[in-house]
């Protein structure tokens, strides 16, 4: 399944989702600072085309709320992203570099069992977690 075949199941997904919410109350008023630091919230450049799909689409499509309060659940960036074994593939070591660095994606400490959003932020810089022990060079790293 390509990308864009997963994006477009997530926004049935939603689409099914909001009009079933149409049918439920709505929540409380959360208060104007809050929907202010919503508002001002930035995602990074190579999520930018998930805009497209509307502001509050592009938060549920991480957050699955509407208004979110916490990072997201790691399902979400595997609804497009694929599975832990796919992104691991994808940061394999090539067997013929002098000096590769080792899988993020799938360490001697913690396998594939590190959170997304540990060294991958979304609404601030991102940092290789591994990085606070060791002096790895990851050059696909976005910031
Ligand atoms: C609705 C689909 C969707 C969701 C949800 C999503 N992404 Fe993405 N992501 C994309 C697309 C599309 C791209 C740009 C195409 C690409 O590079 O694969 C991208 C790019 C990226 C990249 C840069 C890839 C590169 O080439 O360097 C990272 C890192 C990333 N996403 C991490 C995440 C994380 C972490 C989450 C969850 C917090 C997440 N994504 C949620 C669709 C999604
Ligand atoms: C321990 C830190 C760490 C965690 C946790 C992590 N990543 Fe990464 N990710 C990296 C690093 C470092 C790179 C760049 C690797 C390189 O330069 O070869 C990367 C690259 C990527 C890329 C681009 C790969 C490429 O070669 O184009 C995607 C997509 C991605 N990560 C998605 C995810 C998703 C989804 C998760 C959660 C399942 C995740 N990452 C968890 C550190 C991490
Ligand atoms: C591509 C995935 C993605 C999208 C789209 C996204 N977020 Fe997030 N969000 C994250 C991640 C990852 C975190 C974890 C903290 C961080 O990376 O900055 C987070 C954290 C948050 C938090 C909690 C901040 C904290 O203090 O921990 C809020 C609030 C939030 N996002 C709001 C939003 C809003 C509003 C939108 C839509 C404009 C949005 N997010 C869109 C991935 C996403
Ligand atoms: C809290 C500190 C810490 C973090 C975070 C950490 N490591 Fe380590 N790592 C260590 C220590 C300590 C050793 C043992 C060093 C030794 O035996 O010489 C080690 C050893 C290793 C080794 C084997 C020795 C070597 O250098 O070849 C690899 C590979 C490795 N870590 C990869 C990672 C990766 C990938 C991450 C991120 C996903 C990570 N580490 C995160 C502390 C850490």
């Amino acid at each position: 399944m390509s990308i864009y075949q997963r994006i477009a199941i997530v926004l049935l997904a939603l689409f099914s989702f909001t009009v079933w919410a149409q049918n439920t109350a709505e929540p409380a008023n959360d208060g104007k600072a809050f929907q202010q630091k919503l508002s001002d919230i930035t995602i990074k450049p190579y999520h930018k085309p998930l805009e497209a799909t509307g502001n509050q689409a592009s938060c549920q499509l991480c957050h699955g709320a509407k208004t979110p309060t916490t990072p997201p659940n790691d399902d979400n960036c595997l609804t497009c992203h694929g599975s832990t074994d796919q992104i691991a593939a994808m940061t394999e070591p090539k067997s013929d570099e002098a000096h590769p660095e080792p899988n993020p994606h799938n360490s001697i400490h913690y396998g594939k069992d590190v959170p997304c959003s540990v060294c991958h932020s979304e609404h601030q810089p991102s940092k290789v977690y591994c990085n606070s022990c060791h002096l790895f060079k990851y050059p696909n790293m976005k910031p």
